[in-house]
């Protein structure tokens, strides 16, 4: 049944542009739950993911019923994964930076300064090296349905970052990505790993000194307010994976395909206006008196020199193959 309802949530959903959407699920549906950690309202994967609901709760009326949990009010970041595995939760869409317990071959896609655009992370999720990273963990009982583009990552701080050696000596939220973690610590910078939903106390209460996401994070978690500024640094796209268990895919018997079509097509309807949404996000950002720093050619060249060198430490892992056919989709 499709009873659409929006809800407030609790602490960290107020703090984050609340909305816990959730569809009134009829008592002989099959509830499919699916937690994630942003907002809903203006950003990419949480406006995917409530269509997705949306659309699901019609095709599959009187049989299936989606619930959303977005906000982490249901599970905070990689948490999700052992939930999903231990099937309490069927779906979700973590940062792909946050399955490294499972596969070293998706860093890929946080290995600094590699995509340099949206197109480059569709040609290359789209290729036969993108595909098969959708059953890279799948011993492990996780199993990509599609891919979810968000946008290029920024840095922020409790002080102007112009050059790179402004970030030296500071803490910045990580997140669990070992990529991450040593690109921050390029900069001569600490990196705090911490969940999504702990970055805005994080920052207001100064546990740590900056962060880096995108415009639809910066902006929905309202960071700009407890930041100096935020420097377009554009230095990693934000890619998620939509992941489910094999024994859910197989538990959908006739409807599998149909499932996985309704994914694949709202997820390229929503993956289409990623960058509209970021680029709405940074206007606002701007809007709501918060300071962006762009970079000069020759400025932001600085952040490259310091920060790629890390690709060296976990090619070996990656495979040589993936970081090939990535770069070449920069062509
Ligand atoms: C983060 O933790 O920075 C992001 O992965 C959150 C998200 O899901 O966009």
């Amino acid at each position: 049944m499709s009873k659409y309802t929006y809800l407030l949530g609790g602490a960290v959903a107020l703090a984050m542009l609340p909305t816990v959407a959730f569809a009134a699920c009829d008592a002989n549906e099959r509830v499919v739950k699916f937690s994630h950690v942003t907002a809903v309202k203006g950003h990419p994967k949480g406006e995917m993911v409530a269509a997705l609901a949306e659309r699901f709760d019609e095709k599959f009326d009187g049989t299936m019923c989606m619930e959303v949990f977005p906000n982490s009010t249901l599970f905070n970041d990689d948490k999700v994964l052992e939930a999903l595995i231990l099937g309490d939760v069927q779906l979700a869409a973590p940062d792909v930076g946050k399955f490294d317990a499972f596969t070293d071959r998706l860093q890929v896609f946080n290995l600094p300064f590699l995509f340099q655009d949206t197109q480059a992370v569709q040609k290359f999720t789209e290729s036969d090296a993108g595909q098969s990273l959708l059953t890279s963990m799948e011993d492990s009982g996780i199993t990509g349905v599609t891919w979810i583009y968000n946008g290029m990552r920024q840095f922020s701080a409790n002080k102007p970052l112009i050059a790179p050696s402004d970030a030296s000596g500071l803490r910045f939220r990580a997140t669990t990505s070992d990529v991450t973690e040593a690109m921050i610590s390029s900069l001569g910078a600490t990196p705090q790993a911490l969940a999504f939903s702990e970055v805005y106390g994080a920052l207001q209460t100064g546990v740590v000194d900056g962060q880096e996401n995108t415009w639809s994070n910066i902006y929905t978690g309202k960071f700009y307010e407890v930041q100096d500024g935020i420097t377009e640094t554009n230095h990693q796209f934000l890619t998620y994976l939509m992941v489910t268990s094999p024994e859910f895919l197989d538990s959908l018997g006739e409807d599998r395909q149909a499932f996985l079509d309704l994914v694949a097509d709202v997820a390229a309807e929503y993956n289409a206006r990623a960058n509209e949404q970021n680029a709405a996000a940074r206007q606002a950002i701007l809007d709501g008196g918060g300071t962006i720093r762009e970079l000069t050619a020759e400025q932001r060249q600085k952040w490259v020199d310091v920060m790629k060198p890390v690709w060296s430490r976990f090619e070996d892992n990656i495979g040589k193959d993936v970081i090939e056919a990535a770069i070449a989709s920069n062509k």
